[in-house]
């Protein structure tokens, strides 16, 4: 028998061969177990792009998808991709019943193998043709048809009945500011969300509402008035309250916003008012949400319809 020590560097294809060689089943299990999931992740993709999407689990769903595809393709390389040729060392089978058990057996096992390699193989092909599609579904936001703009840029944490509680979750109560005074104010519970906080002020003793707009009276007990703090301009913190002048000023960019009229852009590049949210008084003097923000805060973005 030739030697063929030389041609196969047993010690590197051994090495790679060993597990294949020895669990070759548990590595396929493997490959295929990654196709699987990154079968699975591009159906969850579909899924949330039909519920306008999700930027953190589409993410996580990409991740997934590659990274599945790729460790399978990784270990079918190098767990089951043949690096012979290889030689087996056994006993001369002299008999002929002895020559065709073998013969049935090889026979029996390659058929096995290429039956698994070929369900691996479609597998393979699925996930990549399943990948493709997936990937023209943003196609359809070019046209009407596509998602529109919507959850977290719509809402807040702010529902009806939410406690106004300052930075320290801490209730605002009828009597924690005199007139002129403002404070950041958050819904409670939720004192770590950016997009939640809201500047209060404190504007007169009695109900106010913008000019035209009587029926807002109601959204101002004893005179606190509440806005989203978020510059419609490019979302800086509008914080800076001037009380003798009932105007709210962005530092960024100098827009100016009238507090007595419903936060009206009087200066500055903001687009629009400040998003107001209506209040009302419990039965404890204690300040609370009558509603959510009835429109969207922060900046516009490009689909937000008007
Ligand atoms: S971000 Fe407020 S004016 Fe520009």
């Amino acid at each position: 028998m030739s030697d063929l020590s030389d041609v196969n560097e047993p010690e590197t294809w051994a090495e790679h061969m060993a597990i294949a060689a020895r669990h070759p089943r548990r590595a396929e299990l493997v490959v295929g177990l990654s196709f699987l999931l990154a079968t699975l992740s591009v159906f969850v993709l579909g899924w949330i792009y039909t519920q306008n999407g999700q930027p953190q689990i589409e993410g996580m769903m990409l991740f997934v998808l590659f990274g599945g595809i790729g460790f399978g393709m990784a270990a079918w390389g190098k767990w089951l991709m043949p690096k012979g040729p290889f030689v087996e060392e056994r006993e001369v089978l002299t008999s002929e019943t002895n020559q065709e058990r073998f013969s049935e057996t090889f026979q029996r096992g390659r058929v096995a193998v290429e039956g698994r390699r070929s369900f691996l193989l479609k597998m393979f092909i699925g996930v990549n043709g399943l990948m493709g599609a997936i990937l023209l579904f943003p196609l359809r936001s070019l046209t009407d048809k596509g998602p529109k703009a919507g959850g977290p840029l719509y809402t807040t944490q702010w529902k009806a009945g939410a406690l106004v509680v300052d930075e320290e979750n801490r209730p605002v109560h009828i009597s924690t500011l005199d007139v002129g005074g403002s404070l950041t104010v958050f819904p409670h519970g939720y004192t770590d969300a950016t997009d939640d906080q809201t500047l209060l002020v404190r504007a007169a003793t009695t109900p106010v509402a913008p000019p035209g707009r009587p029926d807002l009276e109601k959204w101002s007990p004893a005179g606190y008035l509440a806005f989203s703090k978020v510059c419609t301009h490019a979302g800086c913190p509008v914080g800076q309250y001037e009380a003798q002048f009932q105007k709210l000023l962005c530092p960024c960019h100098e827009s100016t916003f009238d507090v007595l009229d419903g936060a009206a852009v009087v200066f500055g590049p903001a687009p629009r008012p400040l998003p107001q949210l209506p209040l009302m008084m419990d039965d404890n003097g204690y300040l609370r949400a009558r509603a959510g923000y009835g429109e969207p805060i922060g900046p516009g973005f490009w689909s937000r319809g008007g």
